[in-house]
């Protein structure tokens, strides 16, 4: 058989973090120790309440069967109760839907709206799925918007053309940078969505991972933004459950049926019993204050940032302390993809910068999700290697 990919398929662009991840395996095959910290999946466990109330669930065979597309209606509403405890946002059911990971969600909603040859603005860098798995597996064009230091990497909303552009996605705090915003340029940005009749797919994964009291916004806080946002988190990265694949999107009505009904079609919803448990742990929220089990896992991300940060200034790096996310993003001011092979040679896997768009070039993405003496031992090697003498 001659079997030919999809057009679409074929215009996915190479994946450029293929290369680092073969030399990783080549290390580990060698048997080298690697203190990896290039991946987005953190090394916490969910917390026991969790664990117990998935087995709980689990053994309830009534919650086997298929769930409704939209999400259980329990479900919806734990949303909807904990967006108004931490956001003071009142939503319906129907401006909610439950998501097998944001990572679907993502994908999908450029297929209820995008059509062939509209534009979608994609931040540069970011995280991939914006441009390959949402836009161009659904005949999309990406349109890079430049994340650059000298805008506080926010993309210049005066900067971008408008014309034919259908959707845009935008995500703070950020993965890869690590950067956050505050709410005017939320409403500069739900504006310019207005004024040019742009769907605003705001990604807020890591809303809960915030450090030193920073408290991440939610775009729908802005007046307007009901009209045009549709916003997207996640409980792999605030409960620790990368694998169960539960997320949510919730906002405009319109937006939230059409991924609705694109995903009727394709899935039938994450478990039931999943969902119950994702509902009790959006509960163990009281009022705006996050739970203690959260509390005490943002201590540890900022203890480990500490250690990482302080020694990469002392290594000679100019590098801020990030107020959100598990990530460090590095100026090496070389080419990000032989900077993260001279680590690797030393024992470091971290990702280089341009597996996240072209503007991710000269920089690398470390990440906290290693025990506080596996960073110490990294930034030991990261030290011997640039000839830094103090790394304690
Ligand atoms: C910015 C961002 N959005 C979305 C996701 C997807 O998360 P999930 O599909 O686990 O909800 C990730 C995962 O790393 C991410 O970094």
């Amino acid at each position: 058989m001659n079997v030919e990919f999809a057009d679409r398929v074929k215009r996915l662009p190479p994946y450029l973090f293929a290369e680092i991840e073969k030399l990783i395996k080549e290390k580990k095959a060698q048997g080298v120790d690697l203190i990896s910290l290039s991946i987005g999946d953190p090394d916490l466990p969910p917390p026991p309440f969790i664990i117990a109330s998935l087995k709980e669930e689990v053994a309830n065979l009534k919650n086997h069967n298929y769930s409704f597309s939209q999400g259980e209606p329990d479900f919806r509403q734990a949303i909807a109760d904990w967006y108004k405890k931490r956001f003071h946002i009142d939503l319906s059911q129907e401006e909610v839907i439950a998501l097998l990971g944001s990572k679907e969600g993502i994908a999908n909603i450029a297929r209820a709206f995008v059509n062939s040859g509209d534009r979608v603005l994609v931040p540069d860098p970011s995280y991939p799925v914006y441009a390959n798995g949402s836009t161009i597996l659904n005949d999309g064009i990406p349109v890079s918007m430049p994340l650059l230091e000298e805008n506080g990497l926010k993309p210049d909303l005066e900067a971008i053309n408008p014309e034919k552009a259908k959707m845009m996605f935008l995500n703070y705090p950020n993965n890869p940078t690590s950067a956050t915003v505050d709410k005017a340029f939320l409403k500069q940005v739900v504006e310019f969505a207005e004024d040019n009749n742009i769907i605003l797919c705001y990604d807020n994964a890591y809303s809960e991972i915030s450090f030193d009291g920073y408290k991440a916004p939610s775009i729908l806080e802005v007046d307007g933004a009901m009209d045009v946002a549709v916003e997207f988190h996640s409980c792999s990265k605030t409960f620790n459950m990368t694998g169960d694949r539960i997320a949510f999107a919730v906002g405009n009505k319109q937006l939230i049926s059409g991924l609705t009904k694109v995903k009727s079609q394709i899935d039938s919803g994450p478990p039931v019993y999943i969902q119950k448990v994702a509902a009790k742990a959006l509960a163990s929220y009281s009022g705006d204050e996050q739970p203690d089990f959260l509390k005490k896992t943002n201590q540890i991300y900022t203890e480990r940032r500490d250690v990482l940060v302080d020694h990469l200034c002392s290594m000679g790096f100019k590098c801020n302390k990030p107020k959100a996310t598990f990530y460090v993003w590095l100026n090496c001011k070389s080419n990000s993809m032989e900077f993260a092979t001279k680590l690797l040679n030393v024992g470091v896997a971290v990702t280089p910068g341009i597996g996240f768009g072209p503007h991710g070039e000269n920089y690398v993405r470390l990440s906290l999700t290693q025990p506080k003496e596996r960073i110490y031992e990294a930034c030991k090697r990261m030290s011997a290697l640039f000839e830094c003498a103090d790394t304690q």
